[in-house]
């Protein structure tokens, strides 16, 4: 590992960064097209004509698709731990997703199925395996590793932020074979950034073989702190399903409401409701480091700050966030014209953020921490197969609240994530006791000897 450092980081780290950045901006920008081009009007006058389709045909595809991709992660992960090792799984998921989209470019029925089997196939390769290998960066005990993640989230979130703005305008405006072209190009940029950044990821991410031999067998007590930490993570993916389920209302229920609801105009300019799904990375941007240094802070004060408990405090207020928004729904129905002011809409996803920011990226960082080494993206794709499971509990919900109502669907989520929350931070003392220390810092193992 090169131990060249910039900013405190491992160089590595901002290859992470850019790959995945420009990664997450050719996903992004795709998924925001997809379902507008799916039911552009397929008429001959239609300078820019899209397939046709209707409303629901279009939005179940799109479900299917936003799942597909995070189940992925789970062969993926098997890919690097088995097979290749995480580097070469998110080169190969790198050329896939570039294929994915020059299939989309050709403008076919056939081309279009493929190319997005192909980016699902890819993303389940890249995305899983680059995050795992952010973790490979540090040592065990490395007080550095989580703000690394925070760091890389943020990059992320660049690129989720400017993709639908970017492609968004490509393909609606111009031409959706731009669109995806544009979108595939982020992906190669993000590939080249990959392979030029190499000298800086020697020993990260290679493939361990697994070696049963006699002196693993051996090692039976290892064995059961192993099994114990794979227990805890397993556990914590309970929460994660809680909350992506809460969180990934943004799309659908928020979406409808924010358009249906919400007073949105601004100095007489109407805001167009979509321009809201751009908030979550906006404020990702912008708390992400403030957040990440916060916690620094308040793990020196020596209260409690392990993972487990971020996540409990993450749902909590993820779940004030649906409080806002059952405020806004109680608003409308007192207002003579029906709707609700803006402020409840933009501090709810304030609230969703700053749940993200305690439980996402910690989630990402606890996974390297806990999982043994010869599994560590196989609980990644795992991980992102709850993260599947959340988002597709988050569309039965919003269906749900068709007939429920508004009301009481925002205070059914508002209890369910403050429940399960406290509930996490009730146990959070014996839960730790599971992870035998792997989520600690400790400086002393974290210390990288000088050149
Ligand atoms: N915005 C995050 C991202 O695109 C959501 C996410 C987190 C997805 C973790 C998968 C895993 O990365």
């Amino acid at each position: 590992m090169s131990k060249k450092t910039l900013w405190g980081h491992p160089i590595g780290l901002y290859i992470l960064f850019f790959t995945e950045l420009w990664e997450r901006f050719s996903y992004y920008g795709m998924r925001a097209i997809l379902v507008l081009y799916l039911t552009a009007k397929n008429e001959e006058f239609n300078p820019n004509p899209g397939f046709g389709w209707d409303n629901t045909s279009a939005l179940q595809l799109y479900g299917w698709y936003t799942m597909l991709v995070y189940a992925m992660g789970v062969p993926g992960g098997l890919l690097a731990d088995r097979l290749i090792g995480q580097k070469k799984s998110v080169m190969l998921g790198g050329v896939l997703i570039i294929i994915g989209h020059a299939l989309l470019v050709m403008n076919g029925v056939w081309e279009f199925y493929s190319g997005l089997f192909f980016i699902i196939l890819g993303v389940g390769a890249l995305k899983p395996n680059i995050s795992s290998m952010v973790g490979g960066l540090y040592r065990q005990g490395d007080a550095k590793r989580d703000s690394a993640f925070t760091i890389f989230y943020v990059g992320i979130n660049i690129g989720a932020f400017s993709a639908p703005l970017i492609v968004g305008y490509v393909g609606e405006v111009i031409n959706w074979n731009y669109g995806f072209g544009l979108a595939g190009i982020g992906m190669a940029v993000g590939q080249i950034v990959f392979i030029f950044g190499q000298k800086y990821l020697k020993n990260v991410g290679d493939f361990i073989p697994h070696k049963v031999d006699h002196a693993t067998k051996q090692k039976v007590k290892l064995t059961s702190i192993e099994k114990d930490r794979i227990i805890v993570l397993l556990l914590s993916f309970l929460i994660v399903i809680v909350f992506w389920m809460a969180y990934e209302q943004a799309g659908g229920l928020m979406n409808l409401f924010a358009k249906e609801k919400i007073n949105r105009i601004f100095l007489s300019f109407e805001v167009p409701a979509s321009w809201f799904q751009s908030l979550h990375a906006f404020y990702v941007i912008l708390i992400g480091v403030p957040m990440a240094w916060f916690w620094v802070k308040w793990s020196k004060t020596g209260w409690e700050s392990s993972s487990l408990f971020k996540m409990g405090l993450g749902t909590i207020i993820t779940g004030f966030g649906f409080m806002m928004l059952a405020a806004a729904a109680m608003e409308t129905m007192e207002s003579p014209d029906g709707l609700a002011s803006v402020h409840w809409l933009l501090s709810a996803y304030l609230l969703h953020v700053v749940g993200e920011l305690c439980i996402s990226p910690v989630a990402l960082s606890f996974i390297t921490k806990m999982a043994p080494a010869k599994y560590v993206s196989f609980m990644m794709g795992a991980y992102f197969f709850a993260i599947a499971l959340g988002n597709k509990l988050a569309g039965l919900i919003g269906e749900a609240a068709q007939n429920a109502g508004e009301l009481a669907i925002f205070w059914g989520i508002f209890g369910f994530c403050v429940g399960f929350g406290l509930l996490l931070i009730l146990f959070v003392k014996k839960l730790k006791k599971l992870t035998h220390g792997a989520d600690d810092v400790n400086e002393e193992q974290a210390i990288v000897e000088p050149e």
